[in-house]
């Protein structure tokens, strides 16, 4: 079993595996994040679900200096399972056991985390009651996509995708947390690739 720590986990491409829940997040997503300065550098950062590296692989360039990265079906890791304590955490979980990871994730790590996920996922009686009227480890900010991303599709160098059907958000989990969660927005408007429209509106 081995955990990619420090500068040298490696990030080999072996192939999409959509079956396991695996969605690239397009590199200006995380640097988008990652600009608004919410985690600490000089602490270590966990990327539980790296999939190909997606996001730990731009860790590094955005001056983070210790990052753990591992991904259960290329390091036989399962973050839920990991007991380890890490004080800070980032990453796109597999939509499917989203809750798990929230709960451990509160478990395991000491400080903040954040994770992609559907802006949609913060209705439902059972999130309500489990994991948004929590007040130990509360949800602080949620940073809303002003546009569409289009997750699954190979990732381009630019980090420009197409527009999809599904609102992304970043939420983020801070212990020391006082206030009721605030909602930001990052515009992404310049990542989004503009095609030639198939069926222009007359209106335009
Ligand atoms: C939505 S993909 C995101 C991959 C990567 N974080 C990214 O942003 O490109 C979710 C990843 O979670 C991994 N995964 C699923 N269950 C896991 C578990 N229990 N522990 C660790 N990784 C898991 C899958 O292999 C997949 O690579």
């Amino acid at each position: 079993l081995k955990k990619h720590i420090g500068k040298n986990f490696s990030l080999n491409n072996t192939g999409k595996r959509k079956k396991n829940d695996f969605y690239e997040t397009p590199y200006s997503m995380t640097k988008q994040f990652l600009l608004l300065n919410l985690f600490d550098r000089r602490k270590t950062i966990v990327e539980p679900a790296a999939g190909n590296g997606a996001i730990s692989g731009e860790l590094y360039p955005y001056g983070f200096g210790n990052v753990v990265s591992y991904d259960l079906y290329k390091d036989e890791i399962d973050f839920l399972t990991d007991k380890e304590k890490y004080p800070q955490m980032i990453t796109n979980p597999p939509y499917s056991l989203a809750k798990e990871f929230i709960l451990h994730a509160k478990e395991i790590i000491t400080e903040k985390f954040a994770l992609l996920l559907p802006l949609s996922y913060l209705h439902g009686k059972e999130r309500y009651d489990v994991i948004w009227t929590d007040k130990v480890f509360p949800l602080s900010e949620i940073y809303v996509f002003t546009r569409y991303p289009l997750l699954g599709e190979p990732l381009r160098d630019d980090g420009k995708y197409e527009t999809g059907m599904q609102v992304y958000a970043w939420y983020v989990w801070d212990k020391k947390c006082s206030h009721p969660p605030i909602i930001k927005w990052i515009d992404n408007d310049e990542y989004v690739l503009r095609g030639q429209k198939k069926h222009p509106s007359r209106h335009t």
